[in-house]
């Protein structure tokens, strides 16, 4: 089979591709919610949980599209860059479907919501992520786009991005590390969207270690900085497989202080935990950059 050429099929890409996705996303959840027999809040919410397994896996290749160039330049990776914008948009549109469950959990079970599901903070978060989800989405369409300059357009993509891959990263950490009953799934998710946010800083390190090159032609490489930096790496991924231990003693640390009162109760992701792993992989990757002298 020729990858290339069938990546280029006109429908694996564009709005084929984008209907390839979201048909079959909007299918399901037509049959899902006309097969549930009886409503009430839990049957609802899990409408929600089928609508959001279904949209984070484009968020994860849109997050990773551009490393995937820089990492593993090939049709694959092309396909999946050509295309950012509408796996951006199979993610909204599941989001979409998400977003009405809400309204509907929000509305009719108010009871529900509010003794089970609300938390300001998650609140916030959520909906900090919608409107950044809607800008998004409108901004992806010329009319729109073109009204805006190109740093205005960027940073918002690309702040955007950031802060809905941190919601569903840190989703699935809680449900692995600090909830009781995380299912095979939550495992999938939760390293598939780690892996997303490794691959970018790989992509950045090359790219920096590229720039290091260029700027330091006789720079003599210093093997025993990039071993340090991949031995870190190592480490820092053990440490992420091993948060249900650390993570009481980080909360004895981190929370409860009267200076963090605030952020804890408004400020999105404090004290970040479920990225403390990922901070020490860019930290690593710096120094694998930096290996030049
Ligand atoms: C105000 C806005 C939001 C509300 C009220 C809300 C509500 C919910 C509820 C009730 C669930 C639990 C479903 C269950 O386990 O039964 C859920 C799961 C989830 N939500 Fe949201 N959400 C909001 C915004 C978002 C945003 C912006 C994202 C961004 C990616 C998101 C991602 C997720 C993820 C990843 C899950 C876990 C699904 C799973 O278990 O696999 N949510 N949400």
């Amino acid at each position: 089979m020729d990858l290339a050429k069938t990546l280029k099929s006109p429908r694996l890409n564009g709005w084929p591709l984008f209907w390839l996705i979201a048909g079959p996303t909007s299918l399901v959840m037509i049959v899902g919610t006309l097969r549930t027999a009886s409503w009430d809040g839990p049957a609802v919410s899990s409408m929600i949980q089928l609508s959001v397994r279904f949209s984070v896996p484009w968020l994860f290749l849109a997050f990773a599209a551009s490393s995937l160039q820089v990492l593993y330049p090939g049709p694959a990776a092309l396909w999946v860059s050509r295309n950012r914008k509408y796996f951006g948009l199979c993610f909204a549109a599941g989001m979409a479907w998400q977003g009405f469950f809400i309204l509907w959990l929000v509305t009719v079970y108010s009871d529900y919501y509010i003794n089970e599901v609300y938390a300001l903070r998650d609140a916030i978060e959520g909906v900090v992520g919608y409107a950044f989800l809607a800008a998004m989405t409108v901004t992806s369409f010329m009319p729109v786009r073109k009204r805006m300059t190109p740093k205005a357009w960027k940073l918002l993509h690309k702040s955007g991005i950031y802060f809905l891959w941190a919601y569903a990263a840190s989703t699935y950490w809680w449900a692995l590390y600090y909830y009781q009953n995380p299912v095979p799934l939550d495992y999938v998710y939760y390293w598939a969207g780690f892996v997303a946010a490794a691959l970018r800083i790989a992509a950045w390190t090359r790219k920096r270690n590229k720039k290091e090159r260029k700027a330091k032609p006789h720079g003599e490489s210093r093997p025993a900085l990039k071993l340090l930096g991949f031995a870190i790496i190592g480490a820092a991924v053990v440490f992420a497989a091993l948060a249900k231990s650390w993570y009481p003693i980080a909360e004895e640390l981190l929370y409860g202080y009267s200076f963090t009162r605030w952020p804890e109760l408004y400020l999105p992701y404090w004290p970040f935990e479920p990225y403390f792993a990922l901070f020490i992989i860019a930290a690593a990757g710096f120094l694998i950059a930096k290996a030049r002298a």
